[in-house]
C-alpha cells in the first residue's frame, strides 16, 4: 500500500475557487499528497502559484506542458490520484464530464482516471436549476461520482438561491471519506456473480428473469478499484468486462456452480448477486421444437442445485458470504428467512415491485439484513450500492 494517500484537486472557472485554497490546506494538514490541476479559466480567479505554495508540488494547466520526464502528464496524473476532486466545477465541466468529453488537461485527467470522483458544483442558481444541468449530475451519480450538493444562499452575481459551493468541510469530509476506502480491500479476493441465468429450452431458446447485471458489474468494479483481487461469474449480459477484473463468462445455473465451486476457497467474501433460475427445463430439446400436432404443451421443469446455500452449508474456515433477495412483499421477513436458511452473513435485500427501481434501472433501493440487525439504505445508483456493501463486506473481513 502507497504510504500517503495522493488526491488531486481540480480546480475550474468559478470565483468559489479561493475557497480551494482552504481544502487544499485542510488536505495537506492532514498528510495527504495534493495535486493541483487547473482549468485555464480558474487561472484567472487564483493564480497556480498560491496552489504550488500550498501543496509543494507543481500545478498543472495546460495538456501540452514538456515537463521533462513526464510526457504524458493526463495519465500520470491520473494514476497518481487515490481519489480526484473538483471544486468548484461549473456548469460547462459538469457537462462535459457526462457526456466523456476531455478537450483540457482537467477533464482529461478526470476520464483517464480509475480513482473515485467527487463532484463540488458551484454556479448561479438558474444554471444548477436547469433540466439539462440536473440530468448531467444524474448521469455522472449513477456511475459513481459523489457530488457534495451546492447550498443555499448570496450568489456572486447578487442572486440569492442554491448553487453555492458547499462548505469547505463537507468537501473535506467527502474525500477523506472516499481516502479511507482507497485500497481498503489490498491483497484480499472477492469473488462476485451476476447477471440472470438462461437456462435452455431448446438450442434457441431459454427460460431467463430480469437480471441486468449493473448490480454486480459495479460491485466488482469497485472492489477492483479498492485493491481486491477480484473474480466475476457472469450469466450473459450487455456490460462491458469491469477495468482490473477476471470475468468468466457462464450461460446455466449449472455452469455458474461450476466456476463458483473450482474458485471459491481462493475467495475471501464471496458476494452472489446473480439472479440464479431456481428450475430449470429437465430434458431440454436437442432440435428446435416447432410450431405444430408435435409441440409439446407443457415443459417440464426441475430444480437447480442452490449455489449459495451450498457455499453456506460448508464447515470450517469459509469466505464471507453476502446473497440477495429479490422479493414482493415482506421483504425484511423473506430477506431474514434466506439469512438463515442459507447461512450466510449478510443479505441484501429488494423489493422488486416497484417498477421504477430495480431490474435493468440505475437505481435501487436495499436494505442490509444481517445477524446485528438491519439497514434501511435510501434509493441510490447502483455504484452507490456498492459502495456501502463493501464497506460492509471490509468490515465482516475483520
Ligand atoms: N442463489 C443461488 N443458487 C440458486 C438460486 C439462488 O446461489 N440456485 C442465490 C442468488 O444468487 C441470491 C440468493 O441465492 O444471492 C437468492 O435466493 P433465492 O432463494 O433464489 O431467492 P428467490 O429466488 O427470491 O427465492 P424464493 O423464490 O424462494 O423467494
Amino acid at each position: 500500500m502507497k504510504e500517503r494517500t495522493t488526491v488531486v484537486v481540480g480546480v475550474t472557472g468559478g470565483i468559489a475557487a479561493y475557497k480551494t485554497c482552504e481544502l487544499v490546506r485542510a488536505l495537506v494538514k492532514r498528510g495527504r499528497r495534493v495535486k493541483v490541476v487547473m482549468t485555464g479559466a480558474a487561472t484567472r480567479f487564483v493564480t497556480p502559484l498560491t496552489f504550488r505554495t500550498l501543496t509543494n508540488e507543481p500545478v498543472a494547466v495546460s495538456l501540452w506542458d514538456d515537463s521533462p520526464g513526464d510526457p504524458v502528464h493526463h495519465v500520470s496524473l491520473a494514476e497518481e490520484a487515490d481519489v480526484m476532486v473538483i471544486a468548484p466545477c461549473t456548469a460547462n465541466v459538469i457537462a462535459k464530464l457526462a457526456h466523456g468529453r476531455a478537450d483540457d488537461l482537467l477533464t482529461t485527467t478526470a476520464l483517464a482516471t480509475e480513482a473515485p470522483l467527487i463532484i463540488a458544483p458551484a454556479m448561479n442558481m438558474h444554471m444548477w436549476r436547469k433540466d439539462i444541468t440536473q440530468a448531467n449530475i444524474a448521469a455522472l451519480r449513477a456511475r459513481g461520482a459523489v457530488i457534495v450538493d451546492p447550498t443555499s444562499g448570496d450568489l456572486a452575481c447578487g442572486d440569492v438561491g442554491e448553487g453555492r459551493l458547499a462548505p469547505v468541510e463537507a468537501i473535506l469530509d467527502a474525500v477523506l471519506a472516499e481516502a479511507s476506502r482507497a485500497r481498503d480491500l489490498e491483497g484480499r479476493s472477492v469473488l462476485v456473480t451476476a447477471g440472470g441465468t438462461q437456462e435452455p429450452v431448446d438450442p434457441v431458446r431459454y427460460l431467463g428473469n430480469r437480471s441486468s447485471g449493473k448490480t454486480g458489474f459495479a460491485i466488482a468494479a469497485e472492489a477492483a478499484r479498492r485493491g481486491a483481487r477480484v473474480t466475476l461469474v457472469t450469466a450473459p449480459t450487455h456490460l462491458a468486462d469491469p477495468f482490473g477484473v477476471e470475468v468468466v463468462r457462464v450461460h446455466t445455473a449449472l455452469q455458474m456452480r461450476a466456476a463458483v465451486l473450482a474458485r471459491a476457497g481462493d475467495a475471501d467474501a464471496i458476494v452472489m448477486s446473480a439472479a440464479v433460475a431456481d428450475f430449470r427445463p429437465a430434458r431440454p430439446e436437442a432440435g428446435k421444437i416447432k410450431k405444430g400436432a408435435n409441440a409439446p404443451d407443457a415443459i417440464l421443469l426441475e430444480p437447480t442445485p442452490d449455489i449459495l446455500a451450498e457455499l453456506g452449508a460448508r464447515e470450517g474456515a469459509r469466505p464471507v458470504l453476502v446473497g440477495f433477495a429479490a422479493e414482493t412483499s415482506d421483504v425484511e421477513r423473506h430477506a431474514r428467512e434466506k439469512l438463515a436458511s442459507k447461512r450466510v452473513d449478510l443479505i441484501v435485500a429488494n423489493d422488486v415491485s416497484d417498477p421504477s427501481l430495480g431490474f435493468g434501472t440505475a437505481d435501487n433501493r436495499v436494505l442490509f439484513v444481517s445477524a446485528e440487525g438491519t439497514e434501511e439504505l435510501p434509493v441510490m445508483p447502483k455504484q452507490a450500492i456498492a459502495r456501502a456493501l463493501l464497506d460492509r463486506v471490509r468490515e465482516l473481513l475483520g
